[in-house]
C-alpha cells in the first residue's frame, strides 16, 4: 500500500504550478487576503516533501462495496452553447452500465442541462446554501436545487474552503441540512501543499472528516471525495499509491470512529487533476470508488472514458 520513496520521489520532484484567480482587484477582504498568501505559499514551494505522516494505528485495507462513482465539476466554465454541446457529446458517449454518473454545471445553467441531458446522468449543484431558503442575496437553496431537479451537491470543495473561506463547521452544517431534504453530498477533503510537506496530511483529513461525522445523522447518502488541494487544476495528479494511502487511512478512520458498515459501503473517491490517460492505474486501487473530476470532465468523450475506468475496477479486483 504505502508509496516506495523512489516513485514519490520522481513524482513529487516536478514543479507545481497552479493558476490563481487575480485577487489584487478584488479589495482586502481577510479571506482573500488569506487566499493570496496560500497561492504565494503554493508558489514558493517547488518540491513536496516525502514527509506525510502514517495513521497512528495499522491500516486495515477494506475496499468500499458501492458501486464505482464519477462525478465532473464543471466549476465556473461554460456557456449556454459550450454545454450545449458537451451535452450532446455525453448523450452520445457509451458510458459502463455500474457507475454511478453526475455533473455538476453552474447554478445558471442546471435548468438547461437538466431539461436536455439523459435521465443516465444525475445533475450536482456545486453548492448550496445552510438553511432553508429566504433573505440571503446571492445564495441557492436545496429547495431550489430540488426543484431543478438536483440530486447531489458538492460541499467542502478545496476552492470554496481555501478560496471563499468556508469553514469545517459551517460545511458540516450545510451538509446535514442538504442530508435532511434528501440531497445527496459529494464531502470533499484534502490536504494543502504546506500541510502535506509538513507530513500533516492524515490529520488534516481527519479532522475535515469529523466536522461532518459531528454534523451527518448518516453517511447513507454521502461521498467522499478525497482531493489533495496541490493536485487540483495544477495538472499534477497524485500518484496512485498516494491516493490509495489516503483513501485507506479515510476508511480505517470512518470504521474507527463511525462504524465498520459505514467505512465498508461508502464511496472514497479521488480528484485532482483526473484525466483519460491517468485514470486506469487509479481506478486500478482497491479503496478508490470513483472520481471527481474537474477540467476533464469538460470534454465529453474524455470524461466518458473516466466513467469507463471502472473496468479496470473489475479486472483489478
Ligand atoms: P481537476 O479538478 O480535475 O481540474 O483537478 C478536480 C476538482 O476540483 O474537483
Amino acid at each position: 500500500m504505502a508509496a516506495t520513496s523512489s516513485s514519490l520521489a520522481s513524482h513529487l520532484s516536478i514543479g507545481l504550478r497552479r493558476h490563481s484567480p487575480k485577487l489584487d482587484s478584488l479589495g482586502s477582504q481577510p479571506s482573500l487576503s488569506a487566499t493570496h498568501s496560500f497561492f504565494d505559499t503554493v508558489h514558493s514551494n517547488l518540491r513536496l516533501s516525502l514527509t506525510a505522516s502514517k495513521p497512528s494505528r495499522p491500516v486495515v485495507a477494506m475496499a468500499g462495496t458501492g458501486k464505482f462513482f464519477v462525478g465532473g465539476n464543471w466549476k465556473c466554465n461554460g456557456t449556454k452553447d459550450s454545454i450545449s454541446k458537451l451535452v450532446s457529446d455525453l448523450n452520445s458517449a457509451k458510458l459502463e452500465a455500474d457507475v454511478d454518473v453526475v455533473v455538476a454545471p453552474p447554478f445558471v445553467y442546471i435548468d438547461q442541462v437538466k431539461g436536455s441531458i439523459t435521465d443516465r446522468i444525475e445533475i450536482s449543484a456545486q453548492n448550496s446554501w445552510v438553511g432553508k431558503g429566504g433573505a440571503f442575496t446571492g445564495e441557492i437553496s436545496v429547495e431550489q436545487l430540488k426543484d431543478l431537479g438536483c440530486k447531489w451537491v458538492i460541499l467542502g470543495h478545496s476552492e470554496r474552503r481555501h478560496i471563499i473561506g468556508e469553514k469545517d463547521d459551517f460545511i458540516g452544517k450545510k451538509a446535514a441540512y442538504a442530508l435532511s431534504e434528501g440531497l445527496g453530498v459529494i464531502a470533499c477533503i484534502g490536504e494543502l501543499l504546506e500541510e502535506r510537506e509538513a507530513g500533516k496530511t492524515f490529520d488534516v483529513c481527519y479532522q475535515q472528516l469529523k466536522a461532518f461525522a459531528d454534523a451527518v445523522p448518516s453517511w447513507d447518502n454521502i461521498v467522499i471525495a478525497y482531493e489533495p488541494v496541490w493536485a487540483i487544476g495544477t495538472g499534477k495528479v497524485a500518484t496512485p499509491q498516494q491516493a490509495q494511502e489516503v483513501h485507506v487511512a479515510v476508511r480505517d478512520w470512518l470504521k474507527n470512529n463511525v462504524s465498520a458498515e459505514v467505512a465498508s459501503k461508502i464511496r472514497i473517491i479521488y480528484g485532482g487533476s483526473v484525466n483519460g490517460g491517468n485514470c486506469a492505474e487509479l481506478a486500478k486501487q482497491e479503496d478508490i470508488d470513483g472520481f471527481l473530476v474537474g477540467g476533464a470532465s469538460l470534454k465529453g468523450p474524455e470524461f466518458a472514458t473516466i466513467v469507463n475506468s471502472a473496468t479496470e475496477k473489475k479486472v483489478a479486483a
